[in-house]
C-alpha cells in the first residue's frame, strides 16, 4: 500500500519515514496498533520514542480517545503513584473524595510512560498487578478498578541490565516488553535527513512567519555525514539555529565546530571516525524478515486472544446456550461452533455435555 514520506500524526505533529530503517518502523508501528499488547519503545535521546509512541496511537482504534503521557522520571515516587493511579482522601468536609490518575482520566485511550527507567518499587509493584490483573487501585483506595487503556513504555535506558542489576523486577520488564520496538538513531537513517531538514525548515518558517531558506547540496551532504549523536531533536535545533540567524556559511561552521563525542564514534559501527557512513546501507536487522514476520504472529495471537475471550465471555453470559451466544456475537452458529473448536473451548463440565462433530453436521 501507498504510504506518503510525511504523514500528519496531529495538529503540530509530522512522521516522516523516508528511509528502509524509518519504513519498517512505521510498519511495525501499524501492526502494532492494531493489539492491544503492551510495547516497549527503546532508542536514543531525541531519535523519535515519543512521537513513535504518538503515532501507534494515532493509527489504533482508540485514537479518538486520550493520548496521555507521564513523564515517569520527573516526579518522586509518591507523586508518580498519585499521578498514575489516583488517591483517595478525606475533602475539607471530612467526606471521601478521590482524584483520578492517568490511567482513570486517559480511559479508552493510550497511556505512555515515557522515560521509563528505574522506577521506584512501588510504583513497579502496582503496575505489574495492573498487567497481570488488568485491574488496579487507586493509593489507598479498597475498591479494584479496571484499566482500559493501552500501555506503552519508552525508554532510552537499558532495561534489561536493570533488570540484571535487579532495579526492574524482571515479570514486570517482561510484561512491558511483549513487543520492543526500537527507533533507530538518525546516524542509522541519514539517507532521510534531507527530507527531514527540508520538513523542519518549512514547518519552523511557517511558524515564525519568515520564508524557508533553500537547503544547497553542500549543506545536506555536509549535514549527512554528520554523526547527529542528540538525533532528530539536534537537528531540529539546528533547523531553528540556521532560521533565526544563520547564513548558509554560519550553517556549515556550526556543523563542523559541533563535538564528535566518544560514544557516537563507538557507535559508528566500528569505523571510528564519528562520521555517518555515506552510500552504504545502514546496519540492518539480521533478519528483519523474521521480525515482521514473528510481529505478524504476535498481532494474529492477540487478535486470536481478544476472539477468544469475546466468544467465552458471550458463551459464560448465555450458560452456553450456542444460539444465543452467536446473536449475542453476531456470527452464525455454525461459526460459532468452529471458533469453538479451534479455542479448545469446553463448557462447565456440570452444565453441558462436550459437543462433537455431529453438532456441526446438524448446524450445516
Ligand atoms: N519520524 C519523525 N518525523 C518527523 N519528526 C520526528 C520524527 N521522529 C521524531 N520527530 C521529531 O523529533 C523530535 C524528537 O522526537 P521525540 O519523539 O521527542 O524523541 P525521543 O522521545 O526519542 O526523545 C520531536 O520534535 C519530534 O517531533
Ligand atoms: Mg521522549
Amino acid at each position: 500500500m501507498y504510504q506518503p514520506e510525511i504523514e500528519r500524526i496531529s495538529e503540530e505533529l509530522y512522521f516522516v519515514a523516508a528511509s528502509p530503517a524509518t519504513r519498517r518502523l512505521r510498519t511495525q508501528a501499524e501492526l502494532l496498533a492494531q493489539t492491544d499488547v503492551p510495547v516497549l519503545i527503546t532508542g536514543e535521546a531525541g531519535s523519535g520514542k515519543t512521537t513513535a509512541a504518538r503515532l501507534i496511537h494515532s493509527l489504533s482504534i482508540r485514537s479518538s480517545f486520550p493520548f496521555t503521557r507521564v513523564k515517569c522520571a520527573a516526579l518522586t515516587s509518591d507523586l508518580l503513584e498519585n499521578e498514575l493511579f489516583g488517591y483517595e482522601h478525606a475533602a475539607a468536609n471530612g467526606r471521601p473524595e478521590s482524584t483520578l490518575g492517568k490511567f482513570e482520566q486517559g480511559v479508552k485511550g493510550s497511556i505512555l510512560l515515557d522515560e521509563f527507567d528505574v522506577v521506584p518499587d512501588a510504583v513497579q509493584r502496582r503496575l505489574l498487578k495492573l498487567l497481570e490483573t488488568g485491574e488496579f487501585f487507586r493509593c489507598g483506595g479498597q475498591k479494584p478498578i479496571r484499566a482500559d487503556v493501552r500501555i506503552i513504555a519508552a525508554t532510552c535506558g537499558d532495561l534489561e541490565l536493570a533488570v540484571a542489576e535487579k532495579k526492574v523486577q524482571e515479570e514486570l520488564f517482561y510484561r512491558l516488553s511483549v513487543f520492543e520496538l526500537r527507533v533507530p538513531p538518525l546516524r542509522e537513517r541519514h539517507e532521510e535527513i534531507p527530507l527531514l531538514l527540508g520538513h523542519l525548515m518549512n514547518r519552523l518558517a511557517r511558524r515564525y512567519g519568515v520564508p524557508a531558506p533553500r537547503l544547497s547540496s553542500v549543506l545536506l551532504d555536509a549535514c549527512q555525514q554528520y554523526a547527529w549523536p542528540g538525533n532528530l531533536r539536534e537537528l531540529e535545533n539546528f533547523a531553528k539555529r540556521f532560521l533565526a540567524h544563520g547564513s548558509e556559511e554560519d550553517a556549515l561552521r556550526d556543523l563542523h565546530s559541533r563535538p564528535r563525542p566518544a560514544s557516537a564514534d563507538k557507535l559508528e559501527n566500528g569505523n571510528g571516525n564519528g562520521h555517518a557512513r555515506s552510500g552504504s546501507e545502514p546496519a540492518a536487522p539480521a533478519h528483519p524478515s523474521d521480525e515482521s514476520s514473528s510481529l505478524k504472529l504476535l498481532v494474529r495471537n492477540a487478535k486470536g486472544e481478544a476472539e477468544r475471550g469475546a466468544i467465552a465471555h458471550a458463551l459464560e453470559q448465555t450458560h452456553w446456550n450456542r444460539k444465543a451466544a452467536a446473536r449475542l456475537l453476531n456470527i452464525s452458529y455454525r461459526a460459532l461452533l468452529y471458533k469453538i473448536q479451534e479455542y479448545h473451548l469446553v463448557p462447565p463440565a456440570e452444565s453441558a455435555r462436550i459437543f462433537d462433530a455431529d453438532d456441526l453436521r446438524q448446524a450445516k
